[in-house]
């Protein structure tokens, strides 16, 4: 037997098992690649949070799809989002008469999902849905259809699996809560 034992990383309150999260992303897999079978879409993770959903999401996906990244920072360090969006890196591929299917991990006003909308329709594809992991509608300013939803999530902050808190713990295997009081 081996005596490799996984060094632990624990903070906040487990919202989400791993177990919970693979699940899921098995059903939205086998829901996007039925309809999608005759289009596969371009993928478009929305770095940073999104890149383990998106990792974890096109391998429950037996279509082939391409993927492709955009960087945007919305809230810098904070913790509340600042409504101004930035783009830091662009796509690299080009998306016209193309389905795209943007992959982020939690959308909470929808400001910086209205914001990559807005910019890649300019780009003339043939079509933009939106699969998001995470659903904080609490927090929601502005409305933005959400084609496919992992989890509906309260208004509390979280952590872990792609999400950060001022860039640490983007690395837990979990998506955990964390009380403003427990911000180190
Ligand atoms: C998060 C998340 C979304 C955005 C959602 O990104 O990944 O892109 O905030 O917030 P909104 O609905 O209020 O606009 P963040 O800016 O924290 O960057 P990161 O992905 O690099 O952590």
């Amino acid at each position: 037997m081996s005596t490799l034992r996984r060094p632990k990383l624990k903070i906040g309150k487990v919202l989400l098992t791993k177990e919970q999260i693979a699940e899921r992303i098995e059903e939205l897999g086998i829901r996007i690649s039925k309809d999608y079978a005759d289009n596969p879409p371009i993928m478009v993770s929305v770095l940073k949070g999104g890149f383990i959903f998106l990792a974890d999401l096109v391998r429950a996906i037996d279509i082939p799809i391409e993927i492709d990244f955009m960087e945007v920072s919305s809230y810098g360090n904070g913790t509340v989002s600042s409504g101004v969006v930035r783009i830091l890196e662009d796509l690299s591929l080009n998306i016209e008469e193309r389905h795209i299917l943007i992959v982020e991990d939690i959308i909470d006003t929808g400001h910086t999902l209205r914001y990559i909308i807005d910019n890649l329709e300019t780009r003339h594809p043939k079509s933009v849905k939106i699969c998001t992991l995470l659903d904080r509608r609490g927090r929601r300013e502005v409305e933005i259809p959400l084609d496919y939803v992992g989890f509906v999530v309260p208004d509390k902050f979280v952590i872990g699996y792609g999400l950060d808190l001022a860039q640490k713990y983007r690395n837990l295997p979990y998506i955990g809560i964390i009380e403003e009081e427990e911000i180190p």
